[in-house]
């Protein structure tokens, strides 16, 4: 039996986050399955969530050897009773991924996948090696190499779900917060190419002249002093009703309501003191900001804030059409799709306390690369 080395995540019962490298045996691809030597694996906020846990990354210290390297980092206290159901498991990480079929089982669909580079979707990908079965892998067209096919599932579809859910709740533009990320990147791109109004929410100047070189054309600073007139504006101009808020603390999803209701209320027809009749949604995708979520009721009674996840998204659409977006990912990985790197990491690298310092930051632009077969 094949042997992959692997990054694994537990959280011992004496409080104590351990991430490690871990040595585990591959099963042969069954009849329906494929071996992917992976090649390429992002480092999302998602696998953030997983890899450290309720662990206080600043306490992070490194041990084990060059080859196999420890992090151990310590858990405050209550942040263990709220992760109890991972203490004591080594997790393995890495949520998606790219590389090459290396092997394939005796069915017509995995044999088609022999010696292609694929995307594959469901982990764990910080490992060299994965079986899975063929119909989790996405093939990507001749000439795409594993760096630029290994974000295919996670942000692209998310962006387009984004979409998606904003035509199936009837809307008709939207609103982005923590805009200048890999994923808002893709979004703007995304509603230019299918001329969806969006308004993009960022917090430094430098977002803002990011996303307006991309061509955005509604660019609100949440730091600067006339963010919400702005933010009004920008809403009364496209007529948005839906926001996906990625920070998911703090005032902000609260903020984004009261606005929208500052900018139906220049068209409402006469005063009601439930408000205006006009819907607002904000869903809350991301945990950025840790911090409690704060709610300023001053947006009337048509509103909503929720939760939302693209696996339950890809179930309420069904798997037909969730495959239509797949598709479109991998025709346009190199466009609206692209995803950028700052560093490319062995498995060994990425657990050195200067990589995890540096990625756990989230910054824009910060996107690491995991190579598990460097020179491959
Ligand atoms: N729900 C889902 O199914 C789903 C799926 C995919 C992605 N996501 C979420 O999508 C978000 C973006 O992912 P990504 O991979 O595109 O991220 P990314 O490229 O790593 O970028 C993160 C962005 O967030 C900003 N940021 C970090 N902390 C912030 C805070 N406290 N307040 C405001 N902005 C903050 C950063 O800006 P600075 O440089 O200013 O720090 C950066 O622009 C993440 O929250 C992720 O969890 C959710």
């Amino acid at each position: 039996m094949a042997t992959s080395l692997q990054i694994q995540s537990k959280l011992r019962s004496d409080a104590v986050l351990e991430l490690s490298l871990a040595e585990v045996e591959v099963p042969a691809p069954g009849p329906d399955d494929v071996l992917v030597r992976v090649e390429a694996a992002p480092i999302n906020p998602s696998d953030l969530g997983l890899l450290f846990g309720p662990a206080d990354m600043s306490t992070a210290e490194d041990g084990g050897t060059a080859e196999r390297p420890t992090l151990t980092a310590q858990v405050p206290p209550g942040g263990m009773k709220a992760a109890a159901a991972r203490v004591d498991q080594a997790l393995p990480a890495g949520n998606e991924g790219a590389g090459v079929v290396v092997e394939a089982g005796a069915s017509e669909t995995a044999q088609a996948l022999l010696g292609r580079t694929v995307a594959i979707f469901g982990g764990p990908t910080y490992a060299q090696l994965r079986c899975l079965p063929a119909a989790f892998c996405l093939a990507l067209p001749e000439g795409t190499t594993p760096a630029e096919g290994a974000s295919c599932f996670v942000n692209p579809l998310t962006a387009l779900g984004m979409v998606e859910t904003m035509k199936l709740e009837g809307h008709t533009a939207l609103v982005h917060t923590a805009a200048a990320s890999n994923l808002g990147q893709m979004l703007n791109k995304l509603c230019q190419a299918d001329g969806v109004p969006l308004v993009n929410v960022v917090r430094k100047p430098e977002q803002v002249e990011l996303l307006r070189g991309l061509g955005a054309k509604h660019v609100c600073n949440s730091s600067e002093p006339g963010f919400k007139d702005d933010l009004t504006d920008a809403l009364a101009e496209t007529g948005a009703t839906l926001a996906f808020d990625a920070t998911g603390g703090g005032r902000l999803a609260s903020d984004i309501l009261g606005c929208m209701e500052r900018a139906a209320s220049r068209t409402a027809e006469g005063f009601s003191r439930y408000g205006s009749t006009v819907h607002k949604q904000v869903y809350i995708y991301g945990g950025l900001d840790q911090s409690p979520t704060q709610l300023v009721r001053n947006y009337g009674m048509a509103w909503g804030i929720g939760g939302w996840l693209l696996p339950p998204f890809l179930q309420r659409i069904g798997p037909e059409k969730g495959q239509a977006l797949r598709e479109r990912v991998a025709r346009e990985i190199k466009t609206i799709f692209a995803s950028h790197y700052t560093r490319e990491v062995s498995l060994a690298e990425a657990l050195s306390l200067d990589a995890v310092r540096l990625y756990g930051r989230q910054a824009t632009g910060e996107k690491f690369l995991v190579r598990p077969n460097p020179g491959a």
